[in-house]
């Protein structure tokens, strides 16, 4: 018997959380995430959109293979040749799923689809009939639910179950809806669709206006049992609900949803943060949950409350979501035994080469700085382990700066497309400099959108993490880069940024969703 306070987490991260403007990954950071999430304990990972490009395809096909216990589901449209697709890259899966969708308003079907509703609904049923053909559990959603007629959603529904899809997913695909009002639209359908106690429905909402949380919390109070979440709720334009907000609302309110998940809250912070890593975009200080400030006290009422008794001013407890605070791990004398059990404990796989890479690093480090923290050891993994393989390489900088009358300057030595190349550049400061000696040294000049510095751990040792974004025309890219000297922080994310800049370059064949 199914239980029916069981709410199942459909992980849309490395599907719509990609198509956040620079958060793209690569099919290993993929997989990388894909196998944090099964720990996380997702139920279902929506590993992207094999018809979009080669690159897409592979990355599904991989993480069909790497994963066991989650449901892997491959987004397509409602197109015989999507649906082919999408079953030949997940069909390596232990547990598969086709996610087949179509827009039901009358905006999208006339102005996107150029489709009168009788052909919406002929083509959604053939395309469900096609996916159920293929003997794997379909999903089908009515892309721009929110603002379809009532009734010829139902309608809709009606004939994709009739057809065999038994998830049912109403998106707020632009974040229009309201929580009351949402919630009602579940209600109805649950009373009017035919077959609707034998099928799962799930939500997907948007955040345009802040409300794809409360919408998801609203849809699963009113009926819904499926929530299409993305970690730290990225995702198109102002991003998804996100999964550890949606989880966290049902697990520190028991008493007002009595709804279950199969998550392991302890994994949440390590997610979202392993994710921000991967993407090379920093989580906000004022993120729920995740932020640095989310348990910190300011105010002086609220410290002393909280040191007589934490709940006085918490909710949940940082342990609870994963966050150990700032435990010493290892030391200038930490044997290599007690690094390669700190990289298990954090989940991650390395060889005894990539081990022993990180353990010089961790040395090095320690030679600069007293405490060596489990953020600066998932640091060094991502910077010297897990990094792509490079177009363009640092292999030196040296910079002059200060308040003498020569202009700041940077020389830098790099590998560029594997010739060594030499060039100095000079600029109205030391990050300046450094990143017009890169572009003169690999012949681009992207824009900077934006430059973040951050430091991973307290004390002034500590190791800076420098996220930019950079255009060049069309084309945005995120960069990170982690050094205990900030300006090869900021200039390693610069060149970071530029090696994604190169490995996007012709890696879509179709549009993006
Ligand atoms: O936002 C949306 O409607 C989607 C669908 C493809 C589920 O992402
Ligand atoms: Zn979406």
């Amino acid at each position: 018997m199914p239980d029916e306070n069981r709410v199942y987490i459909f992980d849309t991260t490395l599907r719509d959380g990609e198509q956040s403007p620079g958060a793209t990954m690569t099919r290993e950071e993929k997989v990388r995430m894909a196998r944090q999430l099964e720990t996380l304990g997702v139920d279902v990972i929506e590993a992207g959109f094999p018809a979009a490009s080669v690159g897409d395809f592979e990355a599904v096909a991989a993480i069909a293979e790497a994963v066991e216990k989650p449901v892997v589901a491959a987004l397509c449209r409602a197109l015989p040749a999507d649906i082919d697709r999408g079953y030949e890259a997940i069909k390596n899966a232990k547990r598969k799923r086709i996610h087949t969708f179509l827009a039901t308003s009358a905006l999208h079907m006339e102005h996107k689809l150029g489709k009168t509703p009788a052909q919406v609904l002929e083509m959604a049923e053939a395309a469900v009939r096609h996916a159920v053909s293929k003997g794997v559990e379909v999903q089908f959603s009515a892309e721009d639910a929110s603002r379809s007629d009532r009734e010829f959603l139902v309608e809709v529904c009606n004939r994709v179950i009739a057809a065999g899809a038994t998830i049912v997913n109403i998106p707020d695909t632009v974040g229009y809806a309201q929580p009351a009002e949402f919630a009602d639209l579940i209600r109805h359908l649950l009373a009017t669709v035919a077959g609707a106690g034998n099928v799962t429905f799930a939500v997907h909402c948007h955040n345009d206006l802040g409300l794809g949380v409360a919408n998801t919390l609203a849809a699963l109070h009113a009926g819904a049992r499926q929530a299409e979440v993305t970690l730290s709720g990225i995702g198109e334009r102002a991003g998804n609900a996100s999964l550890e907000q949606v989880v966290m609302g049902l697990v520190t309110r028991p008493n007002y949803y009595n709804l279950t998940t199969g998550i392991v809250t302890e994994e949440l912070f390590p997610s979202c943060r392993r994710l921000s890593g991967i993407i090379g975009q920093p989580i906000p200080p004022y993120a729920p949950i995740i932020g640095r400030n989310a348990f910190a006290h300011e105010s002086g009422i609220h410290q002393h409350g909280v040191l007589k008794d934490r709940r006085t001013y918490e909710i949940m407890t940082a342990e609870h979501i994963g966050r150990k605070g700032a435990v010493v791990v290892l030391g200038k004398h930490s044997g290599r035994h007690a690094l390669d059990a700190k990289v298990k404990e954090l989940n991650y796989k390395l060889t005894d080469d990539e081990l022993k890479i990180v353990f010089d690093a961790v040395k090095e480090l320690a030679d600069r700085k007293q405490n060596i923290l489990d953020e600066d050891i998932e640091a060094l993994i991502l910077e010297k382990v897990l990094r792509r393989p490079d177009h363009y390489a640092l292999q030196f900088i040296s910079v002059h700066c200060g308040n003498v009358e020569l202009a700041p300057m940077a020389v830098v030595k790099m590998i560029v497309d594997g010739k060594e190349v030499r060039q100095y550049a000079s600029g109205s400061g030391p990050v300046d400099a450094s990143f017009n000696a890169v572009c003169e040294a690999v012949g681009r000049k992207p824009e900077l959108e934006e430059f973040h510095i951050n430091a991973i751990t307290g004390g002034t040792d500590a190791q800076g993490e420098v996220t930019v974004r950079v255009r060049e025309g069309d084309a945005t890219s995120v960069g990170r880069g982690v050094h205990d000297d900030v300006i090869m922080a900021s200039t390693l994310a610069f060149i970071n940024a530029l090696n994604r800049l190169a490995k996007k370059e012709g890696d879509r064949i179709c549009p993006q969703l």
